[in-house]
């Protein structure tokens, strides 16, 4: 098993936010974490590479369990994260950016960046912090898919992006995930995205997981969209 999760709880400090949460993934698996604002995707995540606490719980990457509070771990296994506020370097160009990340790679990606993203291209000499929303998103799925990671885990991939650039982020994962192998945790408010790209959802509230199952089961459940609108 690539990475799996095994009754973790975790938060900040002592405020405990995500319980018993329970999942496998394996190379080449999907998994969308669907809820509302504010029930824990964002922390569970977080938790997840060791950017939160974790106080209950085991994390393993090929079955072998990881220690809480170290990120670096997860980038050396080629687990790459990419938080809802992008995280590319602002005032480095677009290339520069992809460079980087192409230095600290877990391995060298089959998959060419630019091709998946011909409108960074044209951007290359652009320093990443004068792009527009959508475009930064691209950079930051770009660098990430530069790192040659095993599993990608994203948070936030369309909010407040216009339909075409979502259309261009949703068939680059697909590209990925289908081609080479690609593991992907994706959390999405749009829930029929983030279903039309994994196979399999878990669905939080306050921190817990109530409904898991492939993404046709749920989506064919009566209660499912009861679980995420507000
Ligand atoms: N750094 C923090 N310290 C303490 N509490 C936090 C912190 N970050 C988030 N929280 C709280 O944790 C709970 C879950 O937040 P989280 O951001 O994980 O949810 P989310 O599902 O990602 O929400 P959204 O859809 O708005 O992104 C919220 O009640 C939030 O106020
Ligand atoms: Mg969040």
């Amino acid at each position: 098993m690539l990475f799996s999760a095994h009754n973790v709880g975790g938060g900040y400090g002592a405020i405990h936010i995500v319980k018993d949460v329970s999942f496998d993934l394996d190379t080449g698996e999907t998994l969308a974490v669907l809820g509302r604002n504010g029930m824990g995707k964002t922390t569970l995540l977080r938790t997840l590479v060791g950017l939160a606490d974790r106080f209950a719980g085991e994390v393993r990457v090929d079955e072998r369990p990881q220690p809480p509070r170290n990120p670096r771990a997860f980038a050396r296994l080629g687990i790459t994260y990419v938080p809802d506020d992008r995280g590319v370097f602002a005032r480095l160009t677009v290339a520069e950016n992809i460079r980087l990340a192409r230095l600290s790679a877990y391995a060298k990606s089959e998959l060419d960046v630019y091709q998946l993203f011909p409108a960074l291209e044209e951007l290359a000499d652009q320093p990443a912090g004068t792009l527009s929303g959508g475009q930064q998103q691209q950079l930051a799925i770009a660098r990430a898919l530069a790192t040659g990671p095993r599993l990608l885990i994203v948070d936030e991939l369309s909010q407040g992006l216009q339909p075409s650039i979502v259309q261009d982020l949703t068939q680059a994962l697909l590209t990925a995930t289908h081609e080479s192998g690609l593991a992907l945790i994706l959390v999405d408010q749009n829930p029929e995205l983030a279903m039309r790209i994994c196979q399999r959802v878990i669905v939080m509230q306050r921190g817990e997981v109530v409904a898991a199952g492939t993404t046709t089961e749920l989506g064919a459940g009566a209660n499912f969209l009861d679980l995420l609108v507000v």
